[in-house]
């Protein structure tokens, strides 16, 4: 069996000695401001799709599986689960995974070249046939930004100005402001029967951020996502990607109280800690 050194050839930054490790901190929430922005700004190798896909990307089992899946139930496919939670420890490839959502999601068959050994062709989406909404979890804020600038400040807040922009924002603006989950009328306004794509990256550092900034927030996190899972669970327009890191890694206790809340709104039981996570990169579960 040949050695790695022998095997692999070095990216030439690394051989010249330029190589910039920032270039690889995965980020979803600079792809999704790539796309609001109009796709304008320099390209990283995660905003350049063709480059992602093609130099970027091993094509894991996982990302496969949970790829088909989403997008399946996207076109209609009510049999997909309406929730994934993608489960990895640190660095096992979450955010990773998301941003190849976010691609497929934004511009779909525009992508077919670079992703049809990913997926089946019949789910790949037409270019902006999908609504896509892509939540950072670390850097959404917990409190009201100062200042005139309409900046959302809570979960549902972010998604219905993902959804809609300022307008759709100003018309649920009651709702979309209050530290209180909203229900199901707020989730039709802002949906609207249109194809979703929630994705909502690092949800437990989210979940202790809000629990530092308001008594009750990890409460209204989960009536939130227990409304949202109703609500999705009979619309097969509707899809969302939760990302939970290892119940080992920081931020645990919340990662376990998460796990274990969506184990209960989607009626898949969870054994005891650490036995719910799958191996290897990617690994995901999934919920009905
Ligand atoms: N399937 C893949 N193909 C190529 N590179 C990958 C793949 N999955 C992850 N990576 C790369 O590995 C690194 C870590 O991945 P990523 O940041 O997505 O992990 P993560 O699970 O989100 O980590 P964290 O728990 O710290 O948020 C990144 O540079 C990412 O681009
Ligand atoms: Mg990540």
């Amino acid at each position: 069996m040949q050695n790695i050194l022998k095997s692999c050839e070095p990216r030439k930054d690394i051989l010249t000695g330029t190589f910039n490790p920032e270039i690889f901190t995965a980020s979803l929430a600079e792809v999704i401001r790539f796309y609001q922005a109009n796709q304008a700004g320099m390209h990283s190798i995660y905003t350049d799709a063709g480059q992602f896909f093609t130099e970027g990307t091993y094509a894991t089992d996982g990302m496969k599986t949970v790829i088909n899946e989403v997008f399946a139930r996207l076109s209609g496919d009510g049999t997909a689960p309406a929730i994934h939670r993608l489960e990895t420890a640190f660095g096992g490839g979450k955010t990773h995974t998301l941003i190849a959502f976010a691609h497929i999601g934004y511009i779909g068959d525009e992508l077919t070249p670079h992703i049809s050994h990913l997926m089946e062709p019949k789910w790949i989406p037409q270019k902006g046939d999908v609504h896509v909404v892509g939540i950072a979890g670390n850097e959404i804020p917990v409190h009201k930004p100062k200042g005139t600038k309409l900046i959302p400040y809570t979960l549902w807040g972010e998604i219905a100005y993902q959804m809609g922009g300022e307008k759709l924002y100003r018309q649920v603006e009651d709702d979309a402001t209050a530290f209180a989950a909203p229900g199901k009328n707020y989730l039709e306004s802002v949906f609207n029967g249109k194809k979703v794509l929630i994705m909502i990256d690092e949800l437990a550092l989210y979940s202790a951020r809000l629990a530092a900034a308001k008594a009750d927030g990890s409460e209204q996190l989960a009536a939130f996502l227990m409304n949202l899972h109703d609500y999705a669970r009979t619309r097969s327009g509707i899809s969302i990607l939760l990302t939970l890191a290892s119940t080992t890694d920081a931020f645990a206790k919340q990662t376990l109280r998460l796990a274990k809340l969506l184990s209960s709104i989607t009626g898949k039981k969870i054994d005891s800690h650490d036995s719910y996570l799958p191996p290897g990169p990617s690994g995901c579960q999934n919920h009905q």
